[in-house]
């Protein structure tokens, strides 16, 4: 199903608010193709441009040392969304990881994130050039916005389009954008962002931006799935992973699969990394679902991550 067909469905709107009918992750497994999995099951999305993404992806902020080595032992467990940027300094180490998998560059879904210093540089035309060349050299599969610079947004999107047109960027999209950054950006682009990755957690919800964003026909990543770790003690999501057998961790990324969500989520513990992929053989009840959308309590990880009030 793709996002807009997901949108127009009674069980899209109706899973992601998690009234009436829940959206059935049994519905996604059910109508996808085996050529549309890959391994351990981790469904695709098709994106508004017809581009199909992993929903389940690895993150590596923070990854400076050794970034190969955990971007290998992710793609072996199964991951193939692998999510950098160009402010987390390991672009390099995160295709040689994906070059020492032996997986085939074609499986791999890269994305990655102009800085918001180069966008005030203005040297955001290098700074492609640079990512491309750390990231293997050919194309980079998605490419956001890291961080909404309001004074030079259209300027970065059109260089950003112009590589869209010579295929060095396959996809492009945004990140911490809220609804009204995305509505000025659409009155110049020429290509429409297929993505926005926002912080979302259990304790930071972000329902209205999420439910914007997907109605706008503009896929939702969360970044920050498990608040860094910061939400995994919750005493709500605890008593629910023991209901279902499961790890808190488990059951956040399981609540986003439901609703239609993709996830970025880190780890250097190989043990977390296979917890974190094997999330398709079991399904939340639509009201332990809402249970888990009363965790919100409006708590993002850092100040620093409001849009609207912080420049970065
Ligand atoms: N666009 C943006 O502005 C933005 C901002 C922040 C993050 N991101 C992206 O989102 C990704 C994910 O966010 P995040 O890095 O904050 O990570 P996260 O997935 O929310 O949390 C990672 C933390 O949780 C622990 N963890 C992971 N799986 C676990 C498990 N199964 N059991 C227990 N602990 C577990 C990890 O420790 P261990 O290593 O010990 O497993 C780590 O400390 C980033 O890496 C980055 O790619 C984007």
């Amino acid at each position: 199903m793709n996002r807009s067909n997901f949108i127009k469905s009674s069980a899209g709107l109706a899973g992601f608010l998690t009234i009436g009918k829940s959206f059935a992750a049994s519905d996604f497994l059910a109508n996808r193709k085996d050529n549309e999995t890959v391994e351990k099951d981790v469904p695709m999305i098709t994106l508004n441009n017809g581009v199909k993404i992993p929903q389940l992806g690895f993150g590596t902020w923070t990854l400076t040392d050794k970034p190969d080595q955990y971007v290998r032992e992710a793609i072996e467990v199964g991951f193939r969304l692998i999510d950098t940027a160009q402010g987390y300094q390991n672009e390099a180490g995160v295709f040689k990881g994906i070059k020492d998998s032996g997986i085939d560059r074609k499986d791999i879904f890269i994305t990655s994130k102009v800085g918001p210093d180069v966008m005030r540089n203005r040297s955001v035309k290098q700074s492609l050039d640079i990512s491309l060349e750390k990231l293997g050299g050919e194309y980079i599969d998605l490419m956001l916005i890291h961080w909404p610079v309001v004074d030079h947004i259209q300027e970065t999107w059109s260089i950003m389009e112009e590589y869209v047109n010579k295929g060095l960027l396959k996809s492009i999209g945004l990140s911490n954008f809220n609804p009204h950054h995305i509505d000025d950006l659409m009155k110049y682009a020429k290509i429409k962002p297929v993505l926005n990755q926002i912080e979302i957690h259990p304790t930071f919800s972000n329902m209205e931006n999420t439910g914007i964003t997907l109605y706008k026909d503009i896929a939702v990543e969360c970044w920050s799935p498990l608040a860094s770790g910061n939400d995994l003690d919750n005493s709500v999501l605890q008593s629910l992973a023991k209901k279902y057998n499961k790890s808190a961790a488990q059951i956040i990324l399981r609540w986003n699969m439901q609703r239609g969500l993709i996830s970025v989520t880190r780890s250097t513990n190989v043990a977390h990394m296979k917890e974190n992929i094997n999330i398709f053989d079991f399904e939340l009840s639509p009201i332990d679902m809402s249970i888990i959308n009363g965790v919100n309590i409006n708590q993002r990880t850092s100040a620093k991550n409001d849009p609207d009030n912080f420049p970065w």
